[in-house]
């Protein structure tokens, strides 16, 4: 990346940044409906070789991507089609609309993570140049901050109705923790993540995810519905404040069963992750694991944004003696799932998926063990 850097900008970086992806354990399609998640950094991720430069220039490369663009430094940006610098360029045109100044930059961007698999690679490079700015300009604004202008971007800029977990995960991530957030109050703890001898599994579908966008923010319009069903009864801000017992006195208020069963997912999810808490707290693994596959079964049925991908992955975790639990991970319509699975039988079981995978689906997965990692972060001694 620096012999890149050099080559294309004939001098070394100045800096350099990372950012991770992320994977959430539990607590899925619940931060836009003001309930608890838990998603934890992992060690891939998005990093950044950036210099100042005089020209008035912001300059955006990448290892990963054809494009690149030299734009004049404006007061302000708006998204131009599909290309990837739309989110280093959204968060550049929040950061100046904010109130700070910047100069010129040569940036090239490079990143690890699958792309568009639900990782989190767009919430990874839009926190990673939020941290770099706020650290080359010196505007101190906190990891926190830097995430909520990362969502800012994403609803507003690229046109995505998200929560705000996935900036949450990879600017305050941390080694070897989940992070437990409550995404309306934005009050977070670290859970000890210990799973002894088991390890996080990751298991790519390598299904691209199309209209994947479109799709979520039908369901993020389906639990606006569903409120404002339940609140002519109830007074409640949003779906997560309701508990199940609750939910079953009043659902039939909703009218409409797709509706319902929308609602339905999100409340069970958010209890499940309380449960999920209190398994990891007890060290319970297998409870934990057990509350992994009732998510995915809720986001198969009642929320029915898994596929028959990530539900091939999640059928074969079942049968398999040395796993204990998995579900899809992220927005879903493909991308990737996690499983917990004996450490001393990952390579049996990356061959044995792999086969079962292959056999049904007609392509294989891609499957690589997880390490729970820190969030943004500068690089020193390159
Ligand atoms: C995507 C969004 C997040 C969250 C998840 C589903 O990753 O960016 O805000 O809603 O989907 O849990």
């Amino acid at each position: 990346m620096i012999n890149e850097f050099s080559s294309r900008f004939g001098k070394r970086p100045e800096h350099i940044f990372f950012c991770p992806g992320r994977v959430n354990l539990i607590g899925e399609h619940i931060d836009y409906n003001g309930g608890k998640v838990m998603p934890c950094a992992i060690s891939l991720g998005t990093y950044l070789a950036v210099s100042k430069n005089t020209d008035k220039l912001l300059r955006f490369h990448s290892l990963n991507f054809p494009e690149k663009t030299e734009l004049h430094l404006q007061e302000s940006y708006s998204k131009t089609g599909k290309t990837w610098f739309n989110y280093p360029l959204g968060v550049i045109n929040e950061y100046i609309q904010d109130g700070n100044a910047l100069s010129g930059l040569d940036m090239v961007f490079y990143g690890n993570l699958p792309i568009g698999a639900g990782l989190s690679s767009s919430a990874s490079i839009e926190v990673l140049t939020g941290f770099a700015l706020n650290k080359m300009f010196g505007s101190g604004i906190s990891n926190i901050d830097i995430a909520l202008m990362g969502k800012k971007v994403e609803n507003e800029f690229i046109g995505l109705n998200s929560g705000i977990m996935d900036q949450f995960a990879v600017a305050m991530g941390k080694k070897d923790k989940a992070i437990l957030l409550n995404c309306d109050s934005l009050e977070y703890e670290y859970l000890p993540f210990e799973i002894g001898e088991y390890i996080l599994a990751i298991i790519n579908s390598n299904k691209q995810r199309t209209l994947a966008d479109s799709k979520y923010n039908e369901r993020f319009a389906e639990c606006g519905k569903a409120l404002k069903a339940l609140k002519k009864e109830l007074d409640v801000t949003h779906l997560c404040d309701i508990d199940l017992k609750t939910f079953e006195d009043h659902r039939h208020f909703i009218n409409d069963p797709v509706l319902e069963k929308r609602a339905l997912h999100v409340i069970s999810e958010n209890f499940r992750v309380g449960e999920a808490k209190k398994a990891l707290k007890e060290n319970d693994l297998a409870s934990f694991g057990k509350l992994m596959y009732a998510s995915h079964q809720s986001l198969k049925d009642w929320y029915e944004v898994s596929g028959k991908e990530l539900d091939t992955v999640v059928e074969f975790c079942k049968s398999y003696e040395n796993c204990i639990g998995a579900r899809m991970t992220g927005a879903g319509f493909g991308g990737c799932s996690i499983a917990l699975v004996k450490k001393n039988k990952f390579e049996d079981f990356c061959s044995e998926i792999t086969g079962y995978y292959h056999e049904r689906i007609g392509y294989k997965p891609e499957v690589f063990a997880s390490e729970i990692g820190d969030g943004v972060n500068e690089l020193n001694n390159f």
